[in-house]
């Protein structure tokens, strides 16, 4: 039975993978940079905020925040090499003032308390083990009416099978994910009231075909390196199917929450 540090570690490890950048490309959610812009809009960000983006991956929502909003970004990530990512290409950007990146765990954020106007954290509450201690870290990072967007997978009203419940680290994502009622429930317990919801399941659905897409084109024309990289192709293009299955019988979907620590 698999720990959850080496859970942790393990998901990280797999998103740090250039495989999973050559199938998911720039932005690691569904709906992209479109749907990070849709959140921070949500969140009520204005220029000179200061944001937290929690998991901030290789930092891709991290840079399109301080650029496009003039707010700064502290982003949070365990992988190490996502991180190392990040700060290459934040670098290269010309955004070191705005945009920094800390080695660190959802959660127990090595960050202060009651600091920042905005949390977002996209794709990856459903990956945490421990969401009640993330959430709690998300309110006590915020300042008094400061917000919190999430946008997560969702999967209500059924069971995933076992095949989808087990395959690799792509599908992590969905093994824990809950319903927006489940999400909803655990900011409350942290004392963040959700103030919006929406739901985005064409994001995933999207998704999922794109990955597809790519994975067989990649199966031709770049086998060699995807095989180098641990993906095992027909593993992938079953979970795929299972998944928009899942979609369109509506148990797996995506979903935007905004919540608010009170003042
Ligand atoms: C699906 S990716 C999303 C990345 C980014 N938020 C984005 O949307 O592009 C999930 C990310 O969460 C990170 N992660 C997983 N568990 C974590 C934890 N406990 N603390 C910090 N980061 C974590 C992974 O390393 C990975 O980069």
């Amino acid at each position: 039975m698999i720990n959850a540090e080496e859970l942790k570690a393990c998901c990280a490890a797999a998103y740090g993978n250039d495989a999973v950048a050559m199938v998911l490309g720039e932005s690691y959610h569904p709906g992209g940079l479109q749907l990070s812009r849709r959140l921070a809009e949500r969140t009520g960000l204005r220029s000179g905020h200061r944001v937290v983006d929690v998991a901030s991956g290789r930092g891709s929502s991290a840079r399109m925040l301080a650029a496009d909003y003039d707010v700064t970004v502290d982003g949070v990530e365990l992988g190490e090499d996502a991180l190392r990512t990040a700060r290459d290409e934040t670098e290269r950007a010309g955004l070191r003032a705005k945009v920094r990146f800390h080695a660190g765990d959802a959660e127990s954020l090595p960050l202060p308390g009651a600091t920042f106007d905005v949390v977002m954290c996209e794709c990856a509450l459903c990956t945490f083990p421990d969401k009640p201690s993330a959430a709690t870290e998300f309110a006590r990072v915020l300042r008094p009416g400061g917000r919190v967007g999430i946008s997560d997978v969702t999967v209500s009203g059924g069971e995933l099978g076992d095949e989808l419940a087990t395959l690799g680290a792509w599908v992590a994502c969905l093994a824990d994910a809950r319903s927006p009622e489940g999400y909803r429930e655990i900011l409350a317990q942290a004392g963040l009231a959700v103030v919006h919801t929406e739901r985005h399941d064409d994001a995933i659905r999207r998704m999922v075909e794109q990955i597809d897409a790519r994975i067989r084109l990649l199966r031709m024309t770049s086998f060699g390196q995807l095989h180098r990289a641990g993906v095992d192709v027909d593993a992938v293009l079953r979970s795929c199917a299972l998944a928009r299955e899942a979609v369109s019988d509506g148990v797996i979907g995506y979903a935007l929450l905004v919540a608010e620590k009170p003042g």
